[in-house]
């Protein structure tokens, strides 16, 4: 398509439309070089009515509007005729913006893909694979319309397709960035950590050394509140399908340091961060929060608790969560107690099952009782570790194991069994630990077992 004429007019008869440009910020420096050097390449616009003088602008946003600031009264311009389409409009500001180089890689982005659909739309996509074929493919219009490759334009119609589908908030802040390489990191990273995962079915058809550095990558080291501060609320079809959160107990580790027997006290105590005594009612509460926050519509949260304190359940219910009041109990053949002759062995641990919206139990009809042996206390990296084979049932009675991966957060993670028994069944874990040292022993667990991982041998 090219000008019809070349004129001078008067700027007042030119109207701005719509138009791909939208940061007019440094209009100053760009009015500056015109005053000194005038307008070196004419603005595009096309004539209104063939016997008017009346321009709708089509390419020169900026300098357009420089001028205006300047007081420029007259302009001259490639006058392009009325019968202009949509199409050849955004093809003309495309082809000159395209040779300018000061359009934002927000912009640039955006008018790839408009121009690509702009030219299915009237062209059709091409479907035969004879050269003279109708119809138009990212290939002809990325090097006859854009100069640009096709593997170029397809990047940026696939990243725009993606920006679109994040949620608003994060959308905001990729689009925020200041280069595509940020935005592109910035994508990576929010992809990161929330599909971070090794599913069995994977595992085969990667080198282990992939899937070890996967597992070993879910494990962070760090608070569980300052990680998920990152993630973003959940929806429809986004965010997490069940949270496993076995938080610290809010007691007095002086009076309970005894850790278990013999090589289990290699990591000792010291690693294990408690919340003081009167801040754990609060701790809950934000632990709820985030955890409402971060899951998708119609999903599952576990909570292991101590029966003395169900006032936990108050806390979920007051942040939305459907509680239900009779809790899952882990029996295990035998049990502890520091004081024999006051209280008898204790053999159970218990957690309430709570949903967001309402999700369907995925083995149904199955008992609230789950019978497993503790770990061995030599075999043990975390005072408080669940076996393996205990999670994954837990996690396959909530979540059918063969539906599309699942994703399960855990906030304290511990050993890390958990990521572990997600990994066997297929599903992504991440989560986190304030202990470097336990992510340590987490780790040689990754690095000397594989999937499926087992705590019984
Ligand atoms: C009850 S244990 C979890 C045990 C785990 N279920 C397992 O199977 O090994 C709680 C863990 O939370 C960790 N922790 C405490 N405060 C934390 C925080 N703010 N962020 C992340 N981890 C924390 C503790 O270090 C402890 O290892």
């Amino acid at each position: 398509m090219k000008p019809t004429k070349v004129i001078t007019t008067s700027i007042s008869n030119i109207r701005f439309g719509d138009r791909a440009r939208i940061d007019y910020d440094d209009i100053d420096a760009l009015a500056e070089t015109i005053q000194k050097h005038g307008v070196i390449h004419p603005i595009a616009v096309q004539q209104i009515d063939p016997d008017k003088e009346e321009y709708l602008l089509v390419a020169g946003g900026r300098r357009l509007t420089a001028c205006l600031k300047l007081g420029l009264k007259t302009l001259t311009v490639n006058v392009y005729p009325p019968d202009l389409t949509d199409l050849n409009k955004k093809q003309i500001e495309a082809i000159e913006n395209f040779s300018r180089l000061d359009l934002t890689w927000q912009e640039r982005v955006n008018l790839e893909n408009l121009v690509y659909q702009l030219e299915v739309e009237e062209k059709g996509e091409k479907v035969s694979r004879t050269p003279d074929g109708e119809g138009v493919t990212k290939k002809s219009v990325a090097e006859n319309i854009l100069k640009k490759s096709a593997s170029h334009l397809a990047d940026n119609i696939r990243f725009k397709e993606t920006i679109d589908k994040l949620p608003e908030n994060l959308k905001q802040a990729v689009l925020n960035c200041k280069t595509q390489k940020d935005a592109k990191n910035l994508v990576r990273k929010i992809f990161k950590q929330t599909s971070l995962s090794i599913s069995a079915r994977e595992a085969e058809e990667r080198p282990i050394e992939k899937v070890h550095k996967l597992l070993i990558s879910s494990y962070n080291v760090g608070d569980f509140f300052e990680g998920v501060s990152d993630f973003p609320d959940g929806q429809a079809d986004f965010g997490y399908n069940l949270l496993e959160i076995d938080p610290p107990y809010g007691i007095d580790l002086d009076k309970n340091k005894k850790m278990g027997d013999g090589d289990s006290q290699k990591i000792g105590m010291m690693d294990y961060v408690e919340v003081p005594r009167d801040e754990y009612r609060e701790f809950i509460k934000k632990v709820a929060v985030e955890s409402y926050r971060v899951l998708a519509n119609d999903s599952w949260l576990i909570l292991w608790y101590d029966v003395k304190k169900p006032w936990i359940a108050d806390i979920l219910e007051e942040v939305g969560f459907n509680v239900r009041r009779i809790p899952g109990l882990w029996i295990k053949p035998s049990g502890q107690t520091r004081a024999p002759h006051l209280h008898l062995a204790n053999c159970y641990e218990t957690f309430f099952y709570a949903s967001k919206g309402n999700p369907s139990i995925s083995n149904r009809g199955r008992s609230n009782i789950f019978n497993f042996s503790p770990v061995i206390a030599k075999e043990k990296i975390h005072q408080t570790e669940r076996p393996v084979e205990l999670i994954q049932e837990v996690l396959t009675t909530f979540i059918d194991p063969s539906s599309s991966k699942a994703r399960i957060m855990v906030p304290f993670l511990g050993s890390g069994n958990t990521i572990l028994a997600a990994a066997n069944m297929n599903m992504a874990g991440v989560g986190w630990d304030l202990s470097e040292n336990f992510k340590n022993a987490y780790t040689d667990r990754v690095l000397n077992g594989e999937i499926p991982y087992k705590s019984y041998s």
